[in-house]
């Protein structure tokens, strides 16, 4: 007997964000959504039909890390798997840190068809670390910086 698989909503179910994107990286459109899971709507803040077509970068603001990214486009074109954490930013404007693996997914021929993301949102461990490393050294420069753009936004909502 064949066991019947719904694979679609083993996706939507998902815990993590997943985000699959075409395989064209060059901007300004590319690389496009195909598809995200509810998790990843969740944690961005956005709707399916905003987003279809679009690329990730809607994500990116001031605080992205640009090194971060050029590293990624490296290892997709190398086709190896990349693994990092920057700021992103939700529909909303607020930022939080996105800790995401994304590497070629290949079809026929050995061709990469899609990039795909698994992507969380790892902002408030890294905040209990943070805190951690303040009690350590109220000079820590990481941790620093990562409460200095926690602050600036909630500044920019007061205003
Ligand atoms: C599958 C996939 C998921 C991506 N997800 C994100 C993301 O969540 N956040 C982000 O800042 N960039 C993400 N990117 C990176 C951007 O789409 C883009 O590739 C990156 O900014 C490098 O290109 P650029 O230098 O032309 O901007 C993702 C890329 C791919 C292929």
């Amino acid at each position: 007997m064949q066991l019947k698989f719904d694979w679609l909503i083993v996706l939507e179910n998902l815990r993590r964000g997943l985000m699959v994107t075409d395989v064209q990286l060059e901007a300004p459109s590319g690389p496009r959504i195909v598809y995200a899971n509810r998790a990843w709507f969740k944690m961005t803040g956005y709707d399916r039909s905003e987003v279809t077509g679009k690329t990730p970068r809607i994500l990116q603001g001031p605080h992205t890390d640009r090194k971060l990214l050029r590293r990624l486009k490296e290892e997709l074109l190398n086709r190896r798997v990349f693994h990092g954490q920057t700021w992103n930013y939700r529909k909303n404007g607020e930022p939080f840190l996105m800790n995401w693996f994304c590497y070629p997914i290949y079809g026929e021929r050995g061709k990469p068809t899609y990039y795909v993301a698994e992507q969380e949102d790892v902002t408030e461990v890294e905040t209990l670390r943070m805190r951690e490393a303040l009690l350590r050294d109220p000079g820590d420069p990481t941790a620093t910086a990562f409460f200095a753009v926690l602050a600036e936004y909630k500044a920019s909502r007061k205003k």
